[in-house]
């Protein structure tokens, strides 16, 4: 097991690729907190993630608001003893074209895409800095390197997460933590399938594998990073996406 003691904090775990993740950390044999936004979303998940492995907690929070993340860290030191990965999963989509793009739209995706990143990764790496170990890893997308129609501002937020993962690197290498970023490509979850059904099928056939990604070869990629296998690698953005983007 890749992950034996180790304890992981995923934001949106409850879903999708933080529920993937969360599950193939407890197989590897980690503790999991899943940060989320609901408290009968995270009751839920925990039960079902109980099979997976029996240290799995969950703390309802916004990775938007500094005081309820804060919280979610005391949480998860006081029920485990440290925070040793952090998984900045949660990510949301308000599409549109720069021409019909509401200020709303824009706020809230960077809010919470973008500023919320930052915001988790400060408050964890306070407590790794202390540890003097640590790794963080971020959910950036293809379509931070490449831009996408309809989605400037989920694109600024992931271009940003490719910038400050390689920022953060730099910045706490000296206190033995690493920071990579994991870009997807199309993975089947909620998220993608609110796209129309003729933007989902282009993709499968953009994949040089003919496929879209499933949660779970996501997850593997963060279990290799955030195991010690990956002990000489910071400052990436990792491509998970069947070749799409080659
Ligand atoms: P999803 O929509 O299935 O799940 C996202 C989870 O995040 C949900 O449980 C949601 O409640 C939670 N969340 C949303 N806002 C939050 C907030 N403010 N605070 C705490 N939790 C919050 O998403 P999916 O598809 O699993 O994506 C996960 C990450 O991977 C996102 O960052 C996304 O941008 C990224 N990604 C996904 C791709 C895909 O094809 N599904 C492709 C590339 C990147």
């Amino acid at each position: 097991m890749k992950l034996t003691n180790k304890t992981a904090v995923i934001t949106g775990g409850c879903k999708g690729i933080g529920y993937a993740t969360a599950k193939t950390f407890l197989e590897e044999g980690a503790k999991v907190v899943i940060i989320d936004l609901k408290k009968e979303e995270i009751i839920k998940s925990i039960e079902s993630l109980k099979q997976f492995g029996e240290h799995i907690e969950g703390f309802a929070a916004d990775v938007t608001s500094k005081s309820s993340i804060m919280a979610a860290m005391d949480f998860t030191l006081n029920t485990f003893g440290s925070i040793d990965i952090l998984i900045n999963n949660a990510g949301i989509v308000a599409d549109a074209q720069l021409l019909k793009m509401e200020e709303e739209q824009w706020d809230r995706v960077i809010n919470v895409n973008l500023k919320g990143v930052f915001i988790t990764t400060q408050a964890a790496a306070l407590q790794m800095k202390k540890q003097k170990s640590g790794v963080i890893l971020n959910a950036s997308s293809v379509v931070g390197l490449y831009g996408n129609f309809g989605q400037s501002n989920y694109v600024a937020a992931k271009s940003g997460i490719n910038g400050m993962t390689k920022t953060w690197a730099r910045e706490l290498g000296r206190y033995n933590i690493r920071v990579n970023a994991v870009a997807p490509g199309f993975v089947l979850t909620d998220m993608v399938k609110q796209m129309p059904e003729k933007v989902t099928s282009m993709m499968k056939e953009k994949s040089l594998l003919n496929e879209i990604g499933k949660p779970e070869d996501i997850a593997n990629a963060y279990a290799f990073l955030a195991s010690d296998e990956a002990a000489f690698i910071t400052g990436t953005v990792l491509s998970v996406d069947g070749g799409l983007t080659l």
